[in-house]
């Protein structure tokens, strides 16, 4: 599949998508920016560090536009904070205008924060057939199918009409706001980014449809119009077919 890229290590998986980023955002006209939905966990850390050192000075931050794939329900301190990785990692890097910063406030109530956000992002996200269109989402993948926070057990929230929901982890407990299947797969772009041998039996069940791959969130992960990405480096690619 040509949509499959398999990078030696992670900064040359990082080096990657900063560029995609850098000449996205130099393809906008001038009097529009970039809109993109950052994901979570530990995988960005190490893309995120690589973009405020190599890429500080090389991409108009002001014509970006930060919002996130999902957040915990914590505070922006919190260490479990994806805001919190996001701002220590890049953010804190980089000169991006604080109204370029499209915060999930993880300290709220779950649920009118699920709203607060759908209303955010459709205020500040052109749309298409009545669904804001991101022009890049960045996700991860979970070993056990998940993304953004959506999880197997609560694949209703990829199928919703709703923009924005509220997830339980099933491992601990924790409520998470998300972006939902509807704006997902309204975007130009999406690209799984990927990294580590602990990845490399669910990249192969997703990108090769093995056995119970219908059955995860990221197996719906399908852009109604846009292109879909995987950028993965060599350990996560590892159980992959030649062919694949
Ligand atoms: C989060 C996510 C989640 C993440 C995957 C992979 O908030 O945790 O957005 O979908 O991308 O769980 O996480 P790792 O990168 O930590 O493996």
């Amino acid at each position: 599949m040509d949509n499959i890229h398999v990078f030696e290590n992670r900064d040359e998986l990082s080096d990657f998508f900063a560029r995609e980023i850098s000449e996205k955002v130099k393809e906008k006209p001038s009097k529009e920016t970039f809109s993109i939905a950052l994901s979570g966990g530990s995988t960005p850390k190490h893309i995120f560090h690589y973009l405020s050192l190599h890429y500080n000075q090389k991409i108009n931050w002001e014509r970006v536009k930060f919002f996130w794939g999902d957040e915990r329900c914590v505070s922006p301190e919190h260490p479990e904070s994806n805001f919190r990785m996001t701002r220590e990692n890049l953010l804190d890097h980089i000169n991006i205008p604080e109204d370029n910063i499209f915060r999930i406030k993880g300290e709220n109530e779950p649920s009118s924060e699920a709203k607060n956000y759908e209303k955010m992002i459709m205020k500040n996200i052109p749309s298409l057939n009545d669904i804001p269109v991101f022009d890049y989402i960045m996700l991860g993948l979970g070993d056990d199918g998940h993304t953004v926070s959506i999880f197997p057990d609560q694949l209703n929230l990829f199928d919703t009409d709703k923009l924005t929901g509220v997830a339980t982890n099933p491992y601990t407990g924790q409520k998470r706001i998300t972006i939902t299947g509807q704006l997902i797969n309204n975007a130009r772009k999406i690209a799984f980014l990927v990294t580590g041998k602990a990845k490399a039996e669910m990249v192969k069940t997703i990108v090769e449809k093995k056995q119970g791959w219908q059955d995860l969130p990221a197996s719906r992960v399908n852009p109604s119009f846009g292109d879909l990405l995987f950028l993965l480096d060599k350990e996560a690619a590892a159980l992959l077919h030649p062919d694949s």
